[in-house]
Formats: structure tokens, C-alpha cells, sequence
């Protein structure tokens, strides 16, 4: 059967499709049960919720699917080091998109204040509740984390824009790549070199990934019905 691929397998789902986890409270539990009982993948983004919000949603999702579901945080979640943005840094944003604001005739934000990655706690949470799959964008989970998700039965999935991305997700040993196309909902994941160089499309992408890398392969970007899929890998969509 088409379906039965790797992917599918290894995740314990009908279907090798996969619904992209929307970040920024743009997920819901509805969304992610309807697709994970049509024996798909439901997924969750889950990057902006604070721990004990990540432990409501689990419950709720837990409640109603007993399929396997997805967690979905951003490993990396600070744009700065010490997630300070310079006074010079945030004017020269402002210059750029002063034009579209004005277009709108909306005000400028004020510069938010600083604030620490999340993603420490947040994944904490994840071991605990232990959902079935546990994906990240903006790099790789810690050795330890990542260790810890394979004893505990958490399939893991680590997303990558370019092919070196793809090496570094498999020598760290995730159990599933998500090859981001630069189609794929407008910003990139990427980790190792800035994003304006990492602008592979997906089919492209998909196929470089392949010849180097023997962990399965999810495509993702600008897939939009069956004719527009692709053989050999399963879609995250
Ligand atoms: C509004 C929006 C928010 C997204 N947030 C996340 C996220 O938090 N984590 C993630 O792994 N992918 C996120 N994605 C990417 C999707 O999971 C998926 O990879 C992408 O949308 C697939 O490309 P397509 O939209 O062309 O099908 C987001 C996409 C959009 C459009």
C-alpha cells in the first residue's frame, strides 16, 4: 500500500501526512483530534504556551484522540543570545517596516522587553506527559533531552532547510527529518547558516536530503492535494 511507508511505521499512524504545527496559538485541539482520528498526524505548536498551559492542551488532546499526536516546540525561541535586541538593531527594523505600517495606518510597536528562552521549561513538561511524537524547529534538543525522549517511547522529529541541517539532525540521532522547502509558511527553520541562505525548495531539498541521509524524510511546503505530492516521502502539510 502507498501509505505504509517508513514514516508511517515508525510514527503508528495510517497515513504518512502530517498537519504542520501552527505556533503562536494558531493550533487547536480540535484540529490536531480530527486529524490524528483520520489516521493522519495531529500536531500542536506549542512554542508560545507556558508549561502548565502545555499540560491543559495534553490533557485536552489526550481526551479526545487515542492516536498518536505531536508537540511542537522551537528549540532556539530568542532571537538574541541573551534575548536583548539593541536599541540600533530595533530602529533599524522600524526603518524597514515603517512603509507597510503606514500603508495600514497602524502605529508602531513599542520594543517589547527582553525575555529568556522558554524552551528549557517547556520541554520539561513534554518528558512528563510524554505525547507520542515530539517535534522542534530552530535546532537540535540537547544530547540528554533527546536520550531522554527515546527511553521514555517519544518518537522525535527535528526540522532542517538545508542538507547539512539534515546531517546534523541525523547524527544527533532524531528519529524522523522534516525537509523544509523554502515554500513552506513563509519563514525558515534554520539553524546552522541564516536563513536567506537557506532557500532550497522542497522537492530539491528533498531529494539532496535523500542521497545522504537514511533517516525518513517528511516534506513539507507548498504541497496542496495529492497531484502536487511526492513519491519516496511523506508530507507534513
Ligand atoms: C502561521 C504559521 C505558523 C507556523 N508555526 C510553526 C511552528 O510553530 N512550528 C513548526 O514546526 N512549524 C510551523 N509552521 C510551519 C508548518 O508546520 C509547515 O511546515 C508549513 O506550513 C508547510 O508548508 P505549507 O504551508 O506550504 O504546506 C508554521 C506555518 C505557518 C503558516
Amino acid at each position: 500500500m502507498w501509505y505504509q511507508t517508513k514514516a508511517s511505521k515508525i510514527l503508528g499512524i495510517q497515513y504518512p501526512i502530517l498537519q504542520g504545527p501552527f505556533g503562536g496559538n494558531l493550533s487547536s485541539v480540535e484540529l490536531v483530534s480530527i486529524v490524528s482520528n483520520a489516521g493522519g498526524l495531529g500536531g500542536y505548536g506549542a512554542y508560545t504556551l507556558s508549561p502548565e498551559e502545555i499540560i491543559q492542551v495534553d490533557e485536552q488532546i489526550k481526551a479526545s484522540t487515542n492516536k498518536p499526536y505531536n508537540f511542537n516546540l522551537w528549540a532556539s525561541d530568542t532571537d538574541a543570545v541573551d534575548g536583548t535586541v539593541s536599541d540600533e538593531e530595533f530602529k533599524n527594523a522600524e526603518r524597514l517596516f515603517k512603509p507597510y505600517f503606514d500603508e495600514l495606518g497602524i502605529a508602531l510597536p513599542e520594543k517589547p522587553a527582553p525575555f529568556k528562552s522558554r524552551f528549557e521549561n517547556q520541554v520539561e513538561v513534554i518528558l512528563h506527559q510524554k505525547p507520542p511524537v515530539f517535534s522542534f524547529m530552530f535546532g537540535v534538543p540537547s544530547a540528554d533531552i533527546l536520550e531522554q525522549c527515546h527511553r521514555l517511547g517519544i518518537i522525535t522529529i527535528g526540522a532542517a532547510t538545508t542538507l547539512d541541517e539534515a546531517i546534523t539532525l541525523e547524527s544527533a540521532g532524531v528519529d524522523l527529518i522534516i525537509a523544509s522547502g523554502f515554500e513552506a509558511g513563509g519563514h525558515r527553520p534554520s539553524f546552522l547558516t541564516s536563513a536567506e541562505s537557506s532557500t532550497t525548495g522542497t522537492f530539491v531539498l528533498l531529494q539532496l536530503i535523500k542521497e545522504k541521509v537514511k533517516t525518513p524524510i517528511i516534506a513539507a511546503g507548498g504541497i496542496a492535494n495529492g497531484k502536487g505530492g511526492c513519491c519516496g516521502a511523506s508530507t507534513w502539510c
